[in-house]
């Protein structure tokens, strides 16, 4: 049987389960806390024209993507979210017996996608909660068809080093196909790798992003890759028809332009690191350091003992065990409010995970 994914739960469920009308929390998907660009949301409702098929070839949205980001638009894919195009990278590229490497904690996601091709995962652990990139290139074998690098990576938000990422590309043999996924790139700090940049210098390198995080707009389902023409083409063949919804492709357009939502939202995040860490580093709870918008922090008990425990509170994060990251909680960077309440929760609780 395939794995499936496991989605977070959901705030209707805790009601379900909890009673109560009660506000409820949740700092489970790593959504953005302050809603949408409404730029975006603005130019979704302006959409007519629905009775009629658009172009399949997406130039407008493919022109001002590359535009963005110094490329051409041959160089960009779109997909009904990033996750499809992660579905069809895997259906791209891999058959029955063929090997992919991935990072073990990272993205479920990439599992699955090999999974139902049939191949395998070779799944590589991370070094110090850190994608091991070293690890990565010494499990390559003539059956390596692609690697995954999530970076910065989820669960645990960190990011490889530009030295560590030098040494993987020029160590990659070129015949693999190399998908880095940065969904959280915009929140990251300068230090951390632009994948976007290394396009130019490597067929067969595939970078994910997503509208889904820093503009707000996961229920729209618009995600975008770039790779050479080549690649990009070989990805055209396998796709379907019509995968991106007219509304999404307004809502993209729009968002690019919104770069005040964009800061408000970098803003939020590092307003909400100064709040929660420093708090948590006092309460002695571990967490990796993060270039995303959610941190992994440790739980001095079983995560998902910690897990339902803050579920009672109302308040929804991810529990390690269903991540392959025991002993930890994944929880995303909400308000100063949501922030507040979830460091409240966490203070009345710590002494009776440690008993
Ligand atoms: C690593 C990673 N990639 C991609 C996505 C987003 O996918 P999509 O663009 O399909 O919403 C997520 C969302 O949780 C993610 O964590």
């Amino acid at each position: 049987m395939f794995e499936s994914y496991q989605r977070a739960t959901l705030p209707e469920e805790v009601r379900r389960r909890f009673g109560g009308g009660g506000r409820i929390v949740k700092l489970a998907s790593n959504e953005n806390p302050l809603g949408t660009s409404p730029k975006a949301l603005e130019a979704t409702r302006a959409v007519n024209g629905l009775n009629l098929y658009g172009d399949d070839a997406y130039p407008d949205i493919k022109e001002r993507l590359a535009a963005a980001h110094r490329m051409r638009g041959e160089n960009v894919v779109v997909g009904h979210g990033s996750n499809e195009i992660v579905k069809l990278v895997a259906e791209t590229y891999l058959q029955a017996g063929d090997e992919a490497i991935v990072a073990v904690p990272s993205f479920l996601l990439y599992r699955l996608a090999i999974g139902v091709r049939a191949a395998t995962a070779v799944e590589v652990p991370l070094r110090d909660g850190t994608t091991d990139l070293e690890g990565m290139l010494e499990r390559i074998t003539p059956r390596t068809k692609l690697v995954f690098v999530c970076d910065p990576n989820n669960p645990t938000g960190t990011a490889v080093t530009r030295e560590a990422w030098s040494a993987f590309l020029q160590r990659l043999p070129p015949d693999v196909v190399l998908v880095v996924d940065q969904a959280y790139r915009e929140f990251s700090s300068a230090d951390v790798v632009d994948a976007i940049a290394d396009v130019a210098r490597r067929s067969r390198t595939l970078v994910l992003r997503t509208m889904s995080k820093i503009y707000g707009l996961a229920a729209l389902r618009f995600g975008y890759g770039f790779a050479d023409a080549e690649t990009v083409e070989m990805l055209e063949r396998i796709r379907l028809p019509f995968n991106v919804a007219a509304p999404a492709l307004a809502g993209a357009a729009a968002a690019l332009e919104d770069r005040a939502f964009v800061q408000r939202s970098i803003a939020n995040n590092e307003a909400g690191k100064r709040q929660l860490f420093p708090a948590f580093d006092a309460m002695g709870l571990h967490r990796y350091p993060t270039e995303a918008n959610f941190y992994a922090l440790a739980v001095p008990a079983s995560a998902t003992r910690a897990y339902e425990d803050l579920l009672q509170e109302g308040i929804i994060v991810r529990c390690g065990d269903a991540l392959r990251m025991p002993g930890r909680l994944r929880i995303t960077i909400g308000t100063e409010e949501e922030n507040a309440i979830l460091l409240d929760a966490v203070e009345r609780l710590l002494p009776s995970w440690k008993t």
